[in-house]
């Protein structure tokens, strides 16, 4: 147990305003708010959001210890609350003991035999994608792959055919899902967006229940995460209830959404940004992954410079900027006391840019991460877009797995040129992600191996 023997709270950011306290500025640019507070004070500084205080804790050790704390002292689910109404009682947004209960089924879900059969859904749908794209043309890059990252999590978690027959339906809906999230207003208001949120989430339950239903008659017929959890049963023998399933599916694909399409994005724009890195990618694309070369595990070992491509876009990209906790019992950090009620906050654009850490750390530099350098490895807790600790990220396998496949066949078969030179971040309640970005585009070989592929049966 943390010893607390320190009376004095942070020191609070200037700029406060009263009832607000820094409310409109978090609201316009955090990450700005978050440098302006270190900067004035260091690694760990107090700011206001309206009446509540907020502790930023900035710094591998002072992450350390925003992670590595039990649930009972930094609860997880009371700054998320608000996500409830959207998608139910789930994962860490539920109370600690549905959370428990939960956990160990997308544990499984998630174990490590199964990511080979998701590399192949992977590498099934970007070369869908791929195939629609024709000879040449232009794109908006993170339009397209928002609706890539849809297709592939539609298909891991539900299968293809749902994918190809009620996915578009069920997108539809999540949308509307997604459009009702507000951290601010009372969930259960009148208001339009709200109603709209209820009443897409009934007609997706109406949409799940007989495909659960058939999923419990004839579970050797399928292989997808909806499966995996159908199989399965809680420790006291009871089976896994239509509404957690749903709850399961919908949580799953908030999560892994829009986090892996923004990051994905991202890591093409910067890889075209700086051309002598895009030729490292190129050459080691060329190498590995040959005309007509399917991806397998010894291909995805073997794109080391895709791989810290990726990375170095989790670091200066990260599409989950600030995580948040609230301090049911007091804690220590960097020698001040955050009392209870407070709440405390990690801001990752700001703590992966400590020149402590990270040589010229504003620049795209992904060599940072190769054998004699290993910048990331001084600190257990120094690179957290994908958190850390007890609530890390389940799908950060999943999730650059699918980043390196999606770049990796897009420089295989495509000549690419960045029509929009310097995108902007457009920060969003789920995730962040890069403004409007336009590529040009031309067909570099193409081979058998890249037909487009036969459709499915129907479901
Ligand atoms: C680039 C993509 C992704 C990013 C940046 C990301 C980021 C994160 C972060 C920061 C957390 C910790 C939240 C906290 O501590 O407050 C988290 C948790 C989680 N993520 Fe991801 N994520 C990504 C992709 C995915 C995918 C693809 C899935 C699943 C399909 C997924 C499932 C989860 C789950 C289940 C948790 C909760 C873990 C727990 O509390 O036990 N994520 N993610």
């Amino acid at each position: 147990m943390t010893t607390v023997d320190v009376q004095t709270t942070p020191p609070l950011l200037s700029g406060a305003k009263p009832l607000i306290g820094h409310l409109l500025e978090f609201r316009g640019d955090r990450q700005a708010l978050f440098r302006r507070g270190f900067q004035e004070h260091g690694h760990v500084f107090t700011i206001k959001l309206g009446p509540q205080p907020v502790a930023v804790l900035i710094g591998p050790d002072n992450q350390e210890i925003f992670f590595m704390q039990t649930d009972e002292r930094l609860n997880i689910a009371k700054p998320y609350k608000f996500l409830e109404a959207t998608f139910g009682q789930v994962l860490f947004i539920a109370p600690h003991d549905v959370y428990l209960r939960q956990r160990p089924l997308v544990l499984q879900a998630f174990r490590r035999q199964k990511m080979m059969h998701y590399v192949q859904v992977m590498q099934r749908e970007v070369q869908r994608w791929l195939d629609s794209l024709g000879e040449s043309g232009e794109l908006e890059l993170t339009a397209a792959i928002n609706n890539l990252v849809q297709q592939v999590a539609g298909h891991a978690l539900m299968g293809e055919r749902f994918q190809q027959q009620v996915g578009p339906e069920f997108w539809e809906l999540y949308e509307d899902l997604s459009r009702s999230l507000d951290p601010v207003l009372p969930p259960h208001w009148p208001l339009p967006r709200f109603r709209r949120r209820d009443q897409a989430k009934a007609r997706m339950k109406e949409i799940l229940q007989p495909i659960i239903a058939e999923r419990r008659r004839h579970p050797e017929q399928y292989d997808d995460f909806l499966q995996d959890f159908v199989n399965q049963s809680y420790p006291d023998g009871a089976e896994v209830e239509d509404d957690v399933l749903l709850a399961l599916m919908l949580g799953l694909m908030f999560a892994g959404h829009e986090t892996t399409a923004g990051q994905a994005a991202w890591t093409i724009i910067q890889i075209l940004q700086n051309p002598e890195y895009q030729r490292l990618v190129q050459e080691e694309v060329d190498a590995v992954l040959p005309p007509g070369r399917e991806i397998d595990e010894q291909a995805m070992r073997r794109l080391q410079h895709v791989s810290w491509a990726v990375r170095e876009t989790e670091r200066l990209r990260p599409s989950a900027d600030l995580l948040l906790r609230h301090v049911d019992e007091p804690i220590e950090a960097g020698g001040y006391q955050i009392p209870a009620g407070w709440r405390v906050m990690v801001a990752a654009e700001v703590a992966h840019v400590l020149p402590e850490l990270w040589q010229n750390p504003e620049r795209f530099d992904p060599l940072r991460y190769a054998p004699g350098r290993e910048e990331h490895k001084q600190h257990r807790f120094s690179l957290i877009g994908f958190g850390g600790g007890t609530h890390k990220c389940l799908g950060m396998n999943f999730a650059n797995n699918e980043m390196m496949i999606i770049t990796a066949l897009l420089f295989q078969q495509f000549e690419l040129e960045l029509l929009t030179a310097d995108p902007e971040i457009r920060r969003g309640v789920g995730a962040n992600r890069p403004s409007e970005t336009w590529l040009r585009y031309r067909a570099r070989q193409r081979t058998a191996a890249h037909e487009p592929e036969e459709q499915p049966e129907a479901v």
